[in-house]
């Protein structure tokens, strides 16, 4: 099982996701986590070129889709070997970030082909105003601008796949995590009405 917790930043992904690792474990199941981009050779490149001034201008947008594409790539032997002994994968990001945040559409779709589906996406969608009081502001993308094309990106993907559950995630980190539960559990015949 692949499942992948998706928002803008600051939605509290990585919160979420150590609480739902934690609770898969409780209920029995292996389970790895991945952060993208990752701390492989591509993934630190794409760190330190997110704090340039020009991060959002056209071009380097494309380079960010090429980076992301060659970052998640390096991922999926990694993921297929952890689902293959029966791990339970939870990543913090997907392709879907780079259909979210780079352009042009197809141009990314094409260059993620060979990326995993995920069998659920956990989109978590916040309020682009409280997205950017949680952000250090490190990254040029994190501005209220930007991150209002990226949240109707987002919500749009939502509506055209199946794989999409949106949780809101202006609600209190508890909430958040009980729905997230409740979306997760089906998938594992975990009693949905026991949940808190
Ligand atoms: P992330 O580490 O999730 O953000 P944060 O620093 O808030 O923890 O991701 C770094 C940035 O990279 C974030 O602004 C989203 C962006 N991103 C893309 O633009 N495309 C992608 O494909 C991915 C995976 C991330």
């Amino acid at each position: 099982m692949y499942i992948v917790l998706e928002g803008i930043d600051g939605a509290g992904k990585s919160t979420q996701i150590k609480i739902l690792k934690e609770w898969l474990e409780d209920n029995g199941f292996n389970v790895e986590t991945i952060v993208e981009p990752t701390d492989l050779e591509v993934g630190k490149l794409i760190r330190e070129l997110l704090t340039r001034s020009d991060a959002e201008s056209d071009s380097m947008q494309k380079t960010f889709g090429l980076l992301f594409a060659a970052d998640r790539l390096m991922l999926m032997d990694r993921i297929g070997r952890l689902e293959n002994e029966n791990t339970v994968v939870i990543s913090d990001r997907s392709f879907y970030s780079s259909l979210a945040y780079q352009n042009p559409q197809d141009w990314i779709k094409e260059l993620n082909k060979y990326a995993k589906i995920p069998d659920l996406v956990l989109l978590l969608d916040l309020d682009v105003k409280k997205s950017v009081e949680r952000c250090d502001g490190t990254d040029e993308f994190e501005n209220e601008e930007f991150l209002t094309g990226v949240k109707q990106n987002y919500l749009d993907l939502a509506k055209s796949n199946d794989n999409f559950k949106i949780i809101d995630a202006n609600n209190g980190p508890n909430k958040v995590s009980s729905d997230i539960k409740k979306a997760v559990a089906p998938l594992f015949d975990i009693c949905k009405d026991c949940i808190l």
